[in-house]
């Protein structure tokens, strides 16, 4: 990689610039000025620069930039001309050389053959020629899939959830349950993406649709929100049950632990029991969490969208749920390539832990159903969500090539595919249904 902040916290030898003329001068003076996080350095280049001969006006404007990255103010007091000088000096003196290095394959021009989905040493910046075409695919299909809460019309939710008689107290339960749990789970998902697995995947195109899907998580919050806001919920209430409420706070508990691993700054893949542990991030945050742990909510909130009841919430998370069965389905794929490039991770050992994984999400999930629907309601039962769930833990093993755990079970609720396949010609819920893809680019 060209930059990295790793490189930019190092400490550099002030002392090596003693020497200094004023060109050197004029590079310390940019760190200074530039570095908020980097007050110690500019202070070493400072003293440096204080024991030689540099000119008193350049030493004037090392006092004024260090001073200026102390305080954290953005005023120079250099007259502009000076300011515009110091800069057209600073970029004729931009030395390439020194970024190219640090990539292990030089300045080469990448071959497909070079890339690889972890571990890879070639030029992370040059996105063609494409490896992993369906990466890119997805990345297309991620963009003509677009669209946004606030174009959702939430008027009848508004008058249904304000009246006294439009939901029976299970309805509500349902409704507040799910916003509670959804309006901060995809914010742990995104998190997982930026701050955890994106500098671990070495694969350009993939990270291309990372940065789709964190822009969709982004979306996913903005939705759950815009839901609470306009029903007028308690948002102190909703966004605290992720800690609050047992069953929603185990199986957010459950995905943050996932996240802490890769998320401290001095993990590194390269060895046997990193690549695991990038691998049980994938499956945690793919196969369970955005694979079994939104299927019961979204279950519950389309069921009642079916009923005519809370159709804009039903309608956002129907959006959501296309969305959700593409990050699954990318998730699936880059695990299985990871697989295939490196079958000495996937030991009986390791296969044993993803199935003990998927069956303790399963297990979280059929208890978070049972909280959310004590009785019947809408159609459905605990037993009935039980029953699906463990379907789709059959089909989560299924996808990553282990075996289904729970033996033939057929799958309840149909109509959930065909919600998940919606194409231009279905209008579902016979709301305003808007078409977002252009052309056919959405059939997975
Ligand atoms: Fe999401
Ligand atoms: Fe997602």
């Amino acid at each position: 990689m060209l930059l990295s902040w790793d490189d930019y916290n190092t400490d550099e030898n002030a002392s090596g610039r003693a020497q200094a003329d004023p060109a050197v001068a004029q590079k310390a003076l940019k760190h200074a000025a530039q570095a908020e996080k980097d007050q110690t350095k500019a202070a070493e280049v400072a003293a440096a620069i204080e024991n030689d001969t540099v000119e008193e006006s350049v030493h004037a404007e090392i006092d004024t930039a260090t001073s200026t990255a102390t305080q954290g103010s953005s005023k120079a007091s250099a007259p502009s001309g000076d300011n515009i000088a110091r800069a057209l000096a600073t970029v004729e003196e931009i030395d390439v050389a020194p970024g190219l290095e640090e990539l292990e394959m030089g300045a080469q021009r990448v071959c497909v053959d070079d890339k690889a989905m972890i571990n890879c040493r070639a030029d992370l910046n040059q996105l063609v020629p494409f490896k992993y075409d369906w990466a890119w695919q997805k990345y297309l299909d991620g963009c003509a899939n677009h669209w946004m809460p606030q174009e959702v019309n939430m008027t009848a939710d508004v008058a249904l959830w304000k009246g006294s008689d439009g939901l029976t107290e299970d309805e509500r339960t349902i409704v507040k349950r799910n916003l509670g749990f959804f309006a901060t789970a995809d914010s742990l998902v995104a998190n997982n993406l930026v701050l955890a697995l994106y500098r671990h995947i070495t694969n350009p195109e993939c990270r291309q649709y990372l940065l789709r899907q964190a822009f969709e998580e982004a979306i996913h919050t903005h939705a759950y929100q815009y839901c609470i806001e306009s029903l007028g919920m308690d948002e102190g209430e909703i966004f605290n049950m992720y800690r609050e409420i047992p069953s929603i706070a185990k199986k957010a508990a459950w995905g943050l632990k996932h996240t802490q691993d890769l998320s401290d700054p001095n993990f590194k893949t390269g060895t046997v029991e990193n690549d695991q542990a990038l691998l049980r991030n994938l499956v945690a945050f793919y196969c369970v969490l955005e694979g079994i742990f939104f299927y019961c909510g979204f279950t519950q909130i389309l069921s009642m969208g079916r009923r005519n009841k809370m159709t804009g919430t039903s309608e956002q998370f129907q959006y959501i749920l296309r969305d959700e069965s593409m990050h699954l389905n990318f998730g699936i794929d880059v695990i299985n390539q990871i697989k295939l490039e490196n079958p000495q991770l996937w030991t009986d050992s390791f296969k044993q832990e993803c199935i003990d994984m998927i069956l303790q999400g399963t297990q979280l999930e059929i208890e978070y159903a049972r909280d959310t629907m004590p009785r019947g309601v809408l159609g459905m039962n605990a037993s009935m969500m039980e029953e699906y769930l463990k379907f789709i833990a059959n089909r989560r093993l299924v996808q990553i090539g282990l075996p289904e755990q729970y033996g033939s079970i057929s799958n309840p609720f149909p109509w959930m595919s065909e919600i998940m396949d919606l194409r231009k010609e279905k209008n579902f819920f016979e709301t305003r249904v808007i078409e977002y893809q252009t052309g056919g680019a959405l059939s997975w």
